[in-house]
């Protein structure tokens, strides 16, 4: 939901902000790395060809954490152009080291709301959005901070290209259900279950839902109707 401006209404947020430090040579990691691979939440308007410098597809991956899954897809798939946010700094600075090391210049990291970004660039922008492990938020009085949401997902839709797809997994069986249920009854996304896609890299919470003896449930929404 925009305001009249254009800006996102202010919601619930979806994270809970979490202070950690980090050592002196991981701070000045993200210091000297984020203006070379950092789009910044706020800020003038852009587009995902000025980000990259060329036109190709483009995914957005919400809530990367330490971005294992960003780097392994961004190195497997170079003909797609990847943005990973993620609000949790020593995760991004991590991130930020390991596309350096990497020398990828199709991976891009927000430090801070995936959501709040979306107003830097055109809607109908993204190929794909990507959530993977969304945090569950157990406890009923925390629901409306799940990012998978009614009010969350009438927000996303539109920055993504009609014919571009929504993929999502958790571990947690009531979330898969609400995942389910709140992209069914959007009126522009068509999908469901699907088998674990080949392409989906293992994250750091699916390995320890795993190894806690959960299951994952993957799910892929198409948003109908053609450019
Ligand atoms: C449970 S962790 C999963 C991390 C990773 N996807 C994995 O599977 O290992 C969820 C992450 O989403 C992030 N997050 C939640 N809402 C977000 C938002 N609106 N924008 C960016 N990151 C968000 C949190 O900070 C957290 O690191």
């Amino acid at each position: 939901m925009l305001t009249p401006d254009g800006r996102p209404m202010a919601v619930a947020r979806t994270f809970k902000p979490r202070r950690r430090r980090m050592s002196p040579t991981r701070t000045a990691a993200f210091d000297r790395l984020m203006p070379m691979y950092g789009l910044d939440v706020e800020g003038p308007s852009t587009s995902t060809e000025d980000i990259f410098g060329r036109a190709a597809p483009v995914a957005l991956e919400i809530g990367c954490g330490a971005g294992e899954a960003a780097i392994a897809s961004a190195r497997a798939q170079p003909e797609v152009d990847l943005i990973a946010a993620d609000v949790h700094t020593p995760g991004i600075a991590r991130l930020l080291v390991d596309i350096e090391a990497a020398r990828l210049s199709n991976l891009r990291v927000i430090h801070g709301d995936a959501l709040e970004f979306l107003h830097r660039i055109p809607s109908e922008s993204l190929d794909e959005v990507r959530i993977w492990f969304p945090d569950p938020w157990p406890k009923p009085k925390q629901r409306q901070r799940r990012l998978v949401t009614e009010s969350i997902m009438a927000r996303l839709v539109p920055w993504v290209v009609h014919g571009g797809r929504l993929r999502m997994a958790t571990d947690v069986e009531d979330y898969a259900e609400q995942m389910l249920e709140v992209c069914s009854a959007h009126s522009e996304l068509q999908g469901g279950e699907v088998e674990r896609p080949s392409d989906r890299p293992i994250t750091r919470f699916e390995r320890k839902g795993i190894e806690a003896g959960r299951a994952v449930t993957d799910l892929e929404f198409t948003r109908r109707g053609s450019n």
